[in-house]
C-alpha cells in the first residue's frame, strides 16, 4: 500500500436542508463565505496540505461546482478585453487550482455511501475526506496537521473538537482515552453516531476531516443503513477499529459549521474581519452598531 496521502474526497451530494431556502437550487457547497464558495476553502486547504488529486462527490443539481472549478472562457475574455487583469487572475486561478474528478452519487444515501462512491478513484492508498461545510481556519492547515499524525502513528485519524452539553447529540462521538504522550491525540476504542447526551461516551466530537486507510471501503460495502436510514461513515470506521488503530486528533485552529445558518454568520464575521482590503472598515462598522 502506498503510504502517502495524495487524494482527498469531498462528499458534496447532500441536500443541504439546514440552509433552505438558499439551497433549493444552489448547492450548499457553493454558498459564498465572504467572496468564495465554501468548498473552495476546503480545496485550498487540501492543496496546502500536499493533496494532488481531489474527488468531489456530487449529486442532482450540483453542476455549478464543476463550472466553478473550470475555465469560464466568456468571462475571462470579457475581463481581458476590459483590462481587468486582477479579476482575470482570480477567475483563472480557480480553474487551475487542482486536479479534480467528479463522481455522481445518484441518491443521497448517506455520508458513508458518498465516500464509497470514490473507491475506484482512490484505489489502495490512504486518503483524506473533507466535508466542505466545515470551514477550518488553521495554520498549518487542519488536514496537514492530521496527515502528520497519520504518518507518525500509522492509523486512521479523525479530527475532533470538545463539545460540552446536549449539543454533542449532533455529532459522531469517540470512546477511548487521551494519549499519555500527546494530549491532542485520542486513542479510540469505539464511537457512536449522534448519541443522546446521557449516552455520549465522551465530549470528543468528530468533525469534518478524516484521514483513512483504504480498508474502510470494503467495510463500508458491508455497512447497513444506520442512524437516519443512511449509510453512516462512522459505522464503517467503527468496523475499521476492530482491525486497525484509529485516532482522534484535536487540531489547532477554529472550525465553523458553514452548512448551518448561524455557523455561516459566525464564519462570515470572522473571515471578513481578517481581510486586509476591508477588515478595518468592517470592524469600525460592527463597533458602530447599537448592540
Ligand atoms: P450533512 O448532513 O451535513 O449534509 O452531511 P446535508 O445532508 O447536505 O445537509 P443538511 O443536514 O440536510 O442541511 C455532511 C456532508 O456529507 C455530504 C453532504 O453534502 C455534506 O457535505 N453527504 C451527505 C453526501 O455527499 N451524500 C449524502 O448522502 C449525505
Amino acid at each position: 500500500m502506498n503510504k502517502l496521502v495524495r487524494k482527498a474526497v469531498f462528499p458534496a451530494g447532500g441536500l443541504g436542508t439546514r440552509f433552505l431556502p438558499a439551497t433549493k437550487v444552489i448547492p450548499k457547497e457553493m454558498l459564498a463565505l465572504v467572496d468564495k464558495p465554501i468548498i473552495q476553502y476546503g480545496v485550498e486547504e487540501a492543496i496546502a496540505s500536499g493533496i494532488e488529486h481531489i474527488i468531489i462527490i456530487t449529486g442532482r443539481g450540483k453542476g455549478t461546482m464543476e463550472d466553478h472549478f473550470d475555465h469560464s472562457f466568456e468571462l475571462d475574455a470579457t475581463l481581458e478585453r476590459r483590462g481587468k487583469h486582477e479579476l482575470l487572475a482570480v477567475s483563472r486561478n480557480v480553474a487551475t487550482l487542482a486536479r479534480i474528478s467528479y463522481v455522481r452519487q445518484k441518491e443521497p444515501l448517506g455520508l458513508g455511501h458518498a465516500v464509497l462512491c470514490a473507491k475506484e478513484f482512490v484505489g489502495d492508498e490512504p486518503f483524506a475526506v473533507l466535508l466542505p461545510d466545515d470551514v477550518i481556519d488553521a495554520e498549518p492547515p487542519c488536514l496537514k496537521q492530521m496527515i502528520d499524525v497519520f504518518e507518525e502513528k500509522g492509523g486512521s485519524v479523525l479530527a475532533t473538537q470538545t463539545v460540552e452539553g446536549p449539543a454533542i447529540s449532533a455529532y459522531g462521538v469517540l470512546a477511548g482515552a487521551q494519549d499519555p504522550d500527546n494530549p491532542r491525540i485520542y486513542n479510540c476504542t469505539g464511537m457512536v453516531e449522534k448519541p443522546r447526551f446521557a449516552d455520549a461516551p465522551s465530549s470528543q466530537a468528530i468533525i469534518g476531516r478524516y484521514v483513512l486507510t483504504p480498508r474502510v471501503f470494503a467495510l463500508l460495502e458491508q455497512t447497513r443503513p444506520g442512524a437516519g436510514g443512511e449509510i453512516q461513515l462512522t459505522d464503517g470506521i467503527k468496523a475499521l477499529l476492530k482491525e486497525e488503530k484509529v485516532f482522534g486528533y484535536t487540531f489547532e485552529g477554529k472550525r465553523f459549521d458553514a452548512g448551518d445558518k448561524f455557523g455561516m454568520l459566525q464564519a462570515t464575521v470572522e473571515f471578513a474581519l481578517k481581510r486586509p482590503e476591508f477588515g478595518a472598515k468592517f470592524r469600525a462598522y460592527l463597533k458602530g452598531l447599537p448592540l
